[in-house]
């Protein structure tokens, strides 16, 4: 129920902002996000994610860090160093990094109350936490050289979080806390890592990986709305609508949406549980404090390569359409593949998925750890929950007896 709701009203803003007030959603366009809509983005990037944090939860102590990629992004990461009051300051702490999935941001590992929400519970529990927000969303929209007006601001695809972005964000936790960390991935954050692993990057600074909805492969999404959206983020999508920043409260995209919708066996009334599959376990006010922090941006070419991978079925790197030009990028006709066979096999992984979860199909999961099945037995832990779908992950009120629990079990397996 919550959750229809929640596409309720995800639809109900859509229409509202394109059909009532076409010129505000063109401001907001910029923004990146809704429901803070008293603090321009200037503010937001300058105070970031800690101010919504400890606004929402009094008694933890967060720090603002900034990483400067390769590429030139200025990323905010946040960190929350010990407990509620202070409780376990000091000493050696075991750092954890929490990496985010797709259109959200940091925000969303903490939208329940404090013993609830993974952030909290990993605080309280004595690990030193450490909250990365992708770029683009609202608080890691700076560049050394690029404004987020600029379209080459938005020429990326989730390749350039493996090469340039995870690389920096863990490296840098891995300097400041003079440790190896233990990575914790949601959706797209899990596929960045598995990616990265697989080329042998990072593993020598990363203790485990727990991996929340493990996206990997992903031909078998079969929803209606899935596929449409596969099939309509062709090549050529950036120019027919004009714009480099996916906003999904922007016009462009409104128009974009609307138009999916008009099809035939998708209901727009009910689009996260289209997208996402029927979570069983998301709290109202939780789903409130969603839609006051998220949905937001990423690049339309980043869509673009997920898109790819739904309609080709493989796992590679972002194809530029031509033999051509992927001869210019890559030296071959075809885009390089992934090879999560590949991955150390002496590398710890927590993986769990859903029975429900809709981005991340249990055929297509299977894929994956048939890949992986020549790893070590004692180095990977596979947790299946038949009643979660993808945001029950994150935002589900059980998840922390679910699947926290045995999360934190694990690391202490690979200390
Ligand atoms: C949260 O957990 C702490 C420690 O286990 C407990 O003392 C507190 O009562 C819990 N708070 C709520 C609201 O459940
Ligand atoms: C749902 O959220 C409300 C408000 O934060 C809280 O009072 C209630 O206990 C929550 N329910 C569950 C099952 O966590
Ligand atoms: C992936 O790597 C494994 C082991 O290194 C190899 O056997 C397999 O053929 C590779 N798969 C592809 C599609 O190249």
């Amino acid at each position: 129920m919550a959750v229809h709701s929640l596409f309720r009203v995800v639809a109900a803003i859509v229409v509202l902002l394109v059909a009532i007030h076409p010129d505000r959603a063109a401001s907001a366009s910029g923004r990146g996000g809704f429901g803070l809509k008293s603090v321009d983005q200037g503010d937001l990037a300058v105070t970031g994610l800690c101010s919504c944090a400890t606004i929402l939860h009094a008694g933890y102590k967060c720090q603002e860090h900034h990483v400067v990629t390769d590429d030139g992004y200025i990323i905010s990461i946040s960190r929350f160093p010990e407990g509620r009051n202070g409780q376990g300051a000091g000493g050696n702490k075991q750092p954890v990094l929490l990496q985010h999935g797709l259109l959200v941001d940091g925000m969303t590992w903490m939208l329940n109350s404090a013993n609830e929400s993974l952030a909290f519970i990993l605080a309280d529990n004595g690990y030193d936490v450490w909250i990365a927000n992708t770029r683009g969303t609202r608080f890691s929209r700076r560049h050394l050289s690029l404004d987020p007006d600029n379209k080459k601001f938005w020429d990326w695809t989730w390749d350039d979080l493996v090469t340039h972005e995870l690389s920096a964000t863990v490296d840098y936790v891995f300097k400041q806390t003079g440790q190896k960390v233990h990575y914790v991935g949601h959706s797209l954050g899990t596929l960045t890592a598995l990616a990265a692993f697989s080329e042998g990057n990072q593993v020598d600074k990363v203790k485990s990986a727990a991996l929340l909805s493990p996206i990997a492969y992903v031909s078998h999404i079969t929803t209606a709305l899935g596929n449409l959206a596969a099939k309509a983020f062709v090549g050529e999508i950036t120019d027919l609508l004009g714009i480099a920043e996916f906003n999904p409260v922007g016009v462009p995209v409104a128009i974009f949406l609307k138009a999916l919708c008009a099809n035939p066996g998708v209901d727009c009334y009910d689009l996260i549980t289209e997208m996402t599959g029927p979570n069983c376990c998301l709290n109202t006010s939780t789903v409130d404090l969603f839609l006051k922090n998220e949905p937001q941006s990423t690049a339309t070419k980043n869509l673009v390569h997920l898109a790819q991978s739904i309609r080709f079925g493989k796992l590679a790197k972002f194809d530029y359409g031509s033999v051509k030009s992927n001869m210019e990028h890559y030296g071959k006709a075809t885009p390089p593949i992934y090879n999560m066979s590949n991955i150390p096999k002496n590398l710890p992984l927590f993986l769990s998925y859903g029975g429900k979860d809709k981005l991340s199909d249990t055929k297509d999961v299977q894929i994956l750890l048939d890949s992986l099945r020549f790893h070590d037995v004692d180095k990977l832990d596979i947790q299946f929950v038949k009643e979660f779908a993808h945001a029950d992950f994150i935002m589900g009120v059980t998840a922390n007896n679910v699947v926290y629990n045995q999360m934190m079990a694990f690391f202490r397996n690979h200390q």
